[in-house]
């Protein structure tokens, strides 16, 4: 498997790509039709393709305060992540905890552990509230990130968040992630600092 590893003569590359090209090829001659479903139409893909990026990518046009938001977050949330985002049994805190990743007892909060504004925006509207992911407008998800960004201290007030001003918010702990570069680790574990999962 040395051709894997560094310095490949280029003519060994030609033998093995001709060689997947033949194999799938050959796969894909002998798929059996099974002719169900149908292709998906571009109207169902685009209802899905809900995916936005920590550079506010794929953010759809809109806005919502803080004010608003305080509304949703009452009727649509505060039932399991409590009145002001502090949680409630195993239901996670949305607010608090700065300053206590590094410490013995850390509290992951939006506002102490996640690194993008955006993707608290993508996150809430797939997946909250719980029991009804992908019920909430665009407007509403709008303001209710305002409003736990509020509460977090990191906008004011009077704030109305658009897809505009979402990219720009920075968050406190933008800088707490540490690149993981497998196989070659050089570096000690983001968990030995903060955790890392994938809400970057
Ligand atoms: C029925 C209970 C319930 C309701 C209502 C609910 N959530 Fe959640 N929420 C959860 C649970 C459970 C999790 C953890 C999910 C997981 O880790 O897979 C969670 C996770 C979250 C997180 C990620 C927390 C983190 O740091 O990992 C955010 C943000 C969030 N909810 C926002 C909201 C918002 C905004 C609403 C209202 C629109 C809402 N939730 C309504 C139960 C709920």
């Amino acid at each position: 498997m040395s051709d894997f590893t560094s310095n490949a003569k280029p003519s060994g590359w030609l033998v093995l790509s001709v060689g997947i090209f033949a194999a799938a090829h050959t796969a894909a001659a002998q798929t059996p039709r099974y002719d169900v479903g149908r292709p998906a139409t571009q109207a169902e893909i685009r209802a899905r393709d809900i995916s936005v990026a920590p550079d506010g990518t794929g953010l759809p046009a809109g806005h919502g305060s803080v004010a608003e938001g305080r509304t949703v977050y009452r009727n649509a949330c505060a039932a399991c992540h409590g009145e002001r985002g502090q949680g409630i049994g195993d239901y996670p805190a949305l607010v608090g905890g700065q300053g206590t990743l590094t410490s013995k007892a850390p509290v992951q909060t939006v506002g102490s552990f996640w690194p993008y504004a955006t993707t608290v925006w993508d996150y809430i509207h797939r997946a909250m509230p719980y029991q009804r992911p992908g019920t909430l407008s665009n407007r509403e998800v709008y303001a209710v990130t305002a409003y736990i960004l509020y509460e977090n201290h990191i906008v004011p007030a009077n704030a109305v968040l658009t897809e505009k001003s979402l990219p720009k918010i920075r968050m406190p702990n933008r800088d707490g992630f540490i690149p993981d570069p497998r196989p070659d680790v050089k570096q000690p574990s983001p968990r030995a600092t903060n955790k890392s999962e994938s809400h970057q």
